[in-house]
C-alpha cells in the first residue's frame, strides 16, 4: 500500500513551525511503519534464521531485526535527538519528551509459521502522553493511525468501535503469554468463564491488531494479562481515539508500562473487568 500522507498538523501544535514539525512526526512514523511492513512482507514465507527468546516458543528472526534497523534508521535520521524503545535492541535513554515505542513485528510466531496476522506497530509518546500511533499489516493491506486528538483511521476512513451492550452478545478477544501464569483469575480462568457461556473469545496472536479490531468495531473487547509497552503503544491510542476505554484491570487509567490491559467499545467494559476479577459472567 502507498499510503497517501497527511498533511494536518495534529492538535498538539499551535504556530505554523510546530504544524510543520508535528507533520514530519506523522510522515517519519508513516513512512518507518510502511517500509518495514512491506520488508516484512517480502521476506514471508522465505528461509530467515530464527533463535528463542526467554521461552522456547518466545522467538525473534532475522527479520523481527532487519525491520527494527529499518525503522530505527528513519527515526533516528528525523530525529536523532529523541528516545526510543524497541523490543529487540531494547531503550535508548536521551533527554527528550519524545518517545518511539517500537514493535518491530507484532505476532513474530504467526510470521514464523507462515500464518498472515502480523503486523508493524510504533506509538509516539510526548511527556508520557500517547500522541500518535500506527499499525499496519500489509497481508490484509490494513493501516490503522490514530492521532491524539483527531480520532482513528483505517486505510485514511475514520473508524469507531461497536455499540454492543451486552457482555453475553460480545464478540472478545485474548492472547496468551509465552509462560504459563498460574494465578488466581488468570488468563485461563477468565477464558474459561467466557467461553462456557458460549461467548466466542478469539486469540489472533497479536495485540496490536487485536487492539486495531477493537476500535474498527471487530471485537467488541480484548484483554490480556501480561504485554509489554511495545505491544500495546499504538493499538492503545487507537481505541481511545476510536471512543473506547482503555485501562488496567483495575480500571485505572492505562499505562504501557505496567502489564494487564482491558480494551472495550465503554459500554461492556464494568462487566468484563468484573468477570476478569474473578466474578462469574
Ligand atoms: C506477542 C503478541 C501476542 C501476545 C503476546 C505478545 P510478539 O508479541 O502480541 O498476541 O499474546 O503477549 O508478546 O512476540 O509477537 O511481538
Ligand atoms: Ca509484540
Ligand atoms: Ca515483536
Amino acid at each position: 500500500m502507498c499510503y497517501k500522507y497527511i498533511t494536518l498538523a495534529s492538535t498538539l501544535c499551535i504556530t505554523p513551525h510546530q504544524a510543520y514539525i508535528c507533520n514530519m512526526f506523522l510522515q517519519t512514523l508513516l513512512q518507518a511503519t510502511e517500509k518495514a511492513a512491506l520488508h516484512m512482507k517480502l521476506h514471508f514465507e522465505k528461509p530467515f534464521a530464527v533463535h528463542n527468546k526467554e521461552g522456547v516458543n518466545n522467538l525473534v528472526t532475522e527479520v523481527d531485526t532487519a525491520c527494527e534497523a529499518i525503522i530505527l534508521n528513519t527515526i533516528q535520521s528525523a530525529f536523532p535527538q529523541h528516545a526510543i524503545l524497541t523490543e529487540e535492541a531494547g531503550s535508548l535513554v536521551q533527554d527528550s519528551a519524545y518517545k518511539w515505542i517500537i514493535d518491530p513485528i507484532d505476532g513474530t510466531v504467526n510470521f514464523a509459521h507462515g500464518i498472515p496476522i502480523c503486523c508493524v506497530s510504533i506509538g509516539l509518546e510526548h511527556n508520557g502522553s500517547m500522541v500518535l500511533g500506527a499499525v499496519y499489516n500489509p497481508f490484509l493491506n490494513e493501516f490503522f493511525v490514530a492521532e491524539k486528538g483527531k480520532g482513528a483511521t483505517l486505510n485514511q476512513k475514520p473508524i469507531q468501535v461497536s455499540q454492543k451492550q451486552l457482555l453475553l452478545e460480545s464478540c472478545l478477544v485474548t492472547g496468551f503469554p509465552y509462560t504459563y501464569l498460574d494465578m488466581p483469575n488468570g488468563p485461563l480462568q477468565v477464558f474459561e468463564k467466557l467461553i462456557k457461556k458460549g461467548i466466542p473469545v478469539r486469540r489472533l496472536g497479536s495485540a496490536a491488531i487485536d487492539l486495531c479490531y477493537v476500535a474498527a468495531g471487530r471485537f467488541d473487547g480484548f484483554y490480556e494479562h501480561k504485554l509489554q509497552a511495545w505491544d500495546s503503544a499504538a493499538g492503545f491510542l487507537m481505541v481511545t481515539e476510536a471512543g473506547g476505554t482503555v485501562t488496567d484491570f483495575e480500571g485505572k487509567p492505562y499505562s504501557v508500562y505496567q502489564p494487564h490491559l482491558l480494551a472495550t467499545n465503554g459500554i461492556i467494559h464494568t462487566h468484563l473487568q468484573a468477570v476478569i476479577n474473578g466474578a462469574e459472567v
